[in-house]
């Protein structure tokens, strides 16, 4: 079938449905314009069998909508209706929630119903659930559809029908910063996390701290009781600050100061926007560094001889000073004689997303930030291509990009949860790339592979990547099955009874590859390659850059995302 997708931007949701469909031999075309004329243009050059919206935050036009089958994926139940369904689902503390699809007709969300699924609501950050169950759900119900209600004569979509007692969902409004107020004086520590799990990633809850407006994201609840007024800051760990409540802490990661006139401002570190942003820093100089069995963006926990360190770094941003932290940890594992196997899980949204572009940007030198922040991820990169006394594995339990989706390629096995979305490309931040891509991913997926996947700038599954030879093994999508099965995994690595010829067989392999071409070389090219760039003010880095951070939009969509017919298509999975 000829399926195109109307998308407010190509994210995660839209990246994996257009790969999954395809996988399902479906050609696939994609709008991001929110323009009327552009949408009619885009369907009427398509001639599409359907169309689909996965993530849509603006109506589909009638004149598309009255002519062609339009279907809706809402992050709702049956019934609900509105632009902050999960915002409103996580702050009345709903334990079930789901995704319906549905028909776009005249009224929002009101069409007739083709499916509906339901999952159970974790205690979680809006934008964890939508990539993780939101998303999942979504991709197995358009799919089931696919398969059992096109052409199938029997099957006719259900009006919503609020008079039905099953129907739950109802029509609520857009959700306002007066509904997400945190009141210092009477919230619990669970109301706070609450509040702000329902606002993060966007737009996170407006409040001020010594008297400067600012949005809070990323809530952990620490129920250690300080005596100090709620709301004050008690302490700092990670770039995250630590705030008093009425009956313990809490920690919040990031913050972003509200727009102010034109000024606009973006996510940073709560620590580095207290610190450096706030007019009143100096007030903050006496805060401390708090212990926290909480707030620890890396955590090793060491099990049968193998060591799980996970590096839960906000959106996967690898700032350089988390790159030297994360390097420590490592350096310190290899040290250890009772561990014999290293898993990497990355954090639990993103594996990782590369250097941080946020920091960057904040910093009075991005050229030289950028040059710091490349050189320290190398340095990671290389402590585990040069690992030679243990077995590492990149446990693939959520999505990466950029130089994230090529640092898991150092690791001896990569496993990955069915389902994660790579992007192991740098062209759409104008970079060249580094983290040795150019020594790791010809030697898993060939030269002429690696090329393709370099510059086609394109999302791969999970399962493709274990076809193209990126990832060795994809285990079950469910985050619990899939850590079970993880831990199975090393741990019959660790037990191998070849284990010490598994270890001897790579030192080999790195020992002729250094032969053959020593690896500083790659990096010294890849590097030579990105100070160019960084030392340009004019590189379209900077410019790219500097949209990605302040989320400025360039309206089009991508050609490399409108369906070719297949001479000129991708042969990637040909
Ligand atoms: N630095 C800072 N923030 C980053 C980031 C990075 N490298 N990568 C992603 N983010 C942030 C986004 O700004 C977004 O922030 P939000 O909290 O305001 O929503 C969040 O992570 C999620 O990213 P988003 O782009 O919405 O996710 P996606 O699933 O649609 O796309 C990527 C994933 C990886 C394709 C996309 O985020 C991307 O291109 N990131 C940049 C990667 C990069 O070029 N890294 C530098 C080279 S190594």
């Amino acid at each position: 079938m000829k399926i195109l997708l109307f998308a407010s931007a190509y994210n995660g949701m839209c990246q994996r449905m257009h790969r999954e469909l395809e996988i399902e031999m479906h050609s696939v075309s994609i709008e991001l314009s929110a323009n009327e004329q552009q949408m009619i243009k885009a369907v009427e050059d398509f001639e599409p069998d359907f169309i689909l919206c996965p993530f849509l935050k603006h109506a589909v036009p009638e004149k598309i909508w009255r002519h062609h089958l339009c279907l809706i994926v809402h992050p709702g139940i049956e019934g609900d209706r509105g632009p902050s369904s999960l915002d409103w689902a996580i702050a009345s503390k709903t334990t079930s929630w789901g995704v319906t699809l549905l028909q776009a007709d005249a009224e929002m969300d009101a069409g007739d119903i083709w499916d509906t699924q339901k999952f159970n609501l974790r205690n979680g950050s809006k934008a964890s659930i939508y990539r993780r169950e939101v998303i999942s759900t979504a991709v197995h119900m358009v799919k089931n559809v696919l398969h059992k209600a096109f052409g199938n004569p029997n099957f006719k979509p259900r009006p919503l029908d609020y008079s039905n007692p099953k129907v739950k969902g109802e029509c609520l409004p857009l959700m306002r910063q007066d509904s997400r107020k945190i009141d210092w004086s009477v919230d619990t520590t669970e109301t706070i996390v609450r509040k702000i799990n329902a606002a993060d990633s966007f737009p996170g809850v407006l409040d001020s701290i010594a008297g400067n407006a600012v949005h809070l994201f990323g809530a952990k609840a620490e129920y250690t009781l300080y005596s100090a007024v709620p709301g004050d800051l008690v302490g700092y760990r990670d770039g995250a600050i630590c705030r008093a409540t009425i009956d313990g802490s809490v920690w919040i990661r990031q913050m972003k100061i509200a727009q102010q006139d034109e000024r606009r401002f973006f996510k940073l570190s709560s620590l580095q926007v207290i610190t450096q942003q706030f007019p009143n820093a100096n007030q903050f100089a006496s805060l401390r560094a708090l212990e926290s069995r909480v707030q620890n963006d890396i955590k090793i926990e060491i099990e049968n001889a193998v060591a799980y360190i996970s590096f839960d770094f906000y959106n996967g941003a690898m700032n350089t000073e988390q790159c030297h932290d994360l390097l420590a940890h490592l350096r310190d594992l290899r040290e250890r004689n009772d561990i014999r196997v290293i898993a990497l899980m990355g954090g639990e949204d993103f594996w990782s997303n590369g250097i941080h572009l946020n920091c960057i940007q904040a910093s009075v030198d991005p050229a030289r930030e950028s040059w710091r922040n490349i050189n320290a991820i190398d340095d990671v990169v290389q402590e585990l291509i040069c690992m030679s006394n243990k077995l590492t594995v990149a446990a693939l339990r959520s999505n990466a990009g950029a130089g994230g989706a090529i640092m898991p390629l150092a690791c001896d096995k990569v496993i990955a949860r069915e389902g994660v979305v790579l992007n192991p490309h740098y062209l759409t931040m104008g970079l060249f790339g580094s983290e040795y891509w150019t020594y790791l991913l010809p030697k898993r997926v060939g030269d002429a592979k690696a090329k393709e996947l370099i510059e086609s700038c394109m999302p791969v599954l999970a399962s493709q990547a274990q076809t193209l030879g990126m990832v060795d093994k994809v285990l079950s999508e469910d985050w619990s099955n899939y850590h079970r099965q993880l831990q199975r995994e090393c741990e019959a690595l660790a037990e191998d009874e070849n284990y010490f010829s598994l270890l001897a067989r790579k030192q080999y392999s790195r020992m002729q590859d250094e032969t053959i071409r020593p690896l500083e070389s790659y990096r010294t090219y890849e590097l030579q390659r990105m100070k160019a760039i960084f030392d340009n003010s004019q590189s379209d880095y900077h410019h790219l850059r500097y949209n990605f951070v302040y989320k400025i939009s360039c309206q089009a969509t991508p050609s490399r995302l409108i369906y070719k017919p297949i001479p000129e298509k991708s042969k990637l999975f040909a």
